[in-house]
């Protein structure tokens, strides 16, 4: 008997100093220590000694019992601490490696021209509103002296949504609706969407932005209207750069005109984005006709005014040399990071 309880303390030792995990261990103490353990068999296995070696025997069993219990205990303890540092080890962030940085955002290329327009005429003393992009077509062709069935309502192809609403096809408009609203004098600009059934290319979008401008006082001249926009063209692409006005027609001004800049890609000498002209148009603008004036209540012979509007796609393409439109609408991250 003592015989076979060294065997097992001998075996039990050198189980337990090897095992490698705490899962193992706990296998070893049921083995050893559990209620149907190699231990408990061995106490009941007792009555099979003569009675007078029992008390010495099961005193050592017992001693045994504690033995093991304590060393379980204590490689247990070593095994979760080697456990710990090794998950420690595995999870550590390598506080050495570089970061990844957040990508900052900025503002889109044609916010940032919208801006600086708005920017310049603030400067002027003009004040920016808005108007709805889904507009009657009262405001955005009657008013403007384009009578239903008038022609020139052909230069513009419009989405409508029922016979009298539409997709604004120009921020004029927003003219109209102004000075319903206020007395003069006027000094406004309206940025904006506009909408017009156009087929996509390099140069069209079915939407793409303008910026209306008006100004109605007493004794404006056209010498007014040059002024301000020679002074907005300097501002928005540098000084020096040559332009012309060149007469125009549009039904809501008299007289009407077109303004174009040297072309910014050739200099003037000619190239394919100017189509060898040497220049490039920016703005249709004119003096207001006085039968708009008339229409909203001003007196056109105390009042006259002055209006422009400008595409600012095609002023940001000519600004940063963008040689297609399409390029301001995919949103593709290697074009807009360099603005
Ligand atoms: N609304 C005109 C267009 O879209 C531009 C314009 C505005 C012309 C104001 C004259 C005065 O073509």
């Amino acid at each position: 008997m003592r015989e076979r309880l060294r065997q097992m303390r001998d075996e039990a030792w050198k189980r337990i100093s090897e095992a490698d995990d705490t899962g193992e261990l706990d296998k070893l103490r049921v083995r050893y220590l559990g209620k149907k353990g190699e231990l408990t068999a061995l106490l009941r296995s007792m009555g099979s000694l003569p009675p007078e070696e029992r008390p010495d025997v099961g005193k050592l069993v017992n001693e045994l019992r504690g033995q093991l219990d304590d060393f379980l205990k204590e490689r247990l303890h070593n095994l979760e601490a080697r456990e710990l540092e090794k998950r420690l080890e595995q999870e550590a962030i390598d506080i050495t490696l570089p970061g990844r940085r957040p990508a900052f955002g900025r503002k889109h290329p044609l916010t940032q021209v919208l801006e600086e327009i708005e920017t310049i005429f603030v400067g002027m003393g003009f004040e920016v509103v808005e108007g709805p992009e889904v507009e009657l077509d009262y405001y955005n062709f009657e008013a403007l002296n384009l009578p239903p069935d008038h022609p020139t309502r052909d230069m513009q192809d419009t989405f409508f949504i029922s016979d009298d609403i539409l997709l604004r096809s120009q921020t004029s408009p927003v003219q109209i609706r102004v000075m319903e609203k206020q007395e003069p004098p006027v000094r406004i600009i309206a940025p904006g969407k506009v909408y017009r059934v156009d087929v996509v290319d390099a140069t069209h979008s079915p939407m793409f932005h303008q910026v209306e401008g008006l100004l109605v006082d007493e004794h404006t001249t056209f010498g007014d209207l040059k002024g301000v926009l020679g002074a907005f063209i300097e501002a928005i692409f540098g000084e020096g750069r040559r332009t012309r006005f060149r007469p125009s027609f549009f039904p809501f001004t008299e007289p009407s005109a077109e303004i174009d800049v040297e072309c910014i890609m050739c200099n003037g000498k000619g190239c394919r984005s100017c189509s060898n002209a040497g220049w490039l148009e920016i703005l249709g603008a004119g003096m207001v006709d006085p039968r708009v004036l008339q229409r909203v209540g001003y007196d056109p012979q105390k009042y006259q005014g002055f209006a422009f509007g400008m595409g600012v796609e095609r002023i940001a393409m000519l600004k940063y040399g963008i040689d297609d439109i399409r390029l301001l609408f995919e949103n593709d991250m290697r074009f807009l990071k360099q603005f």
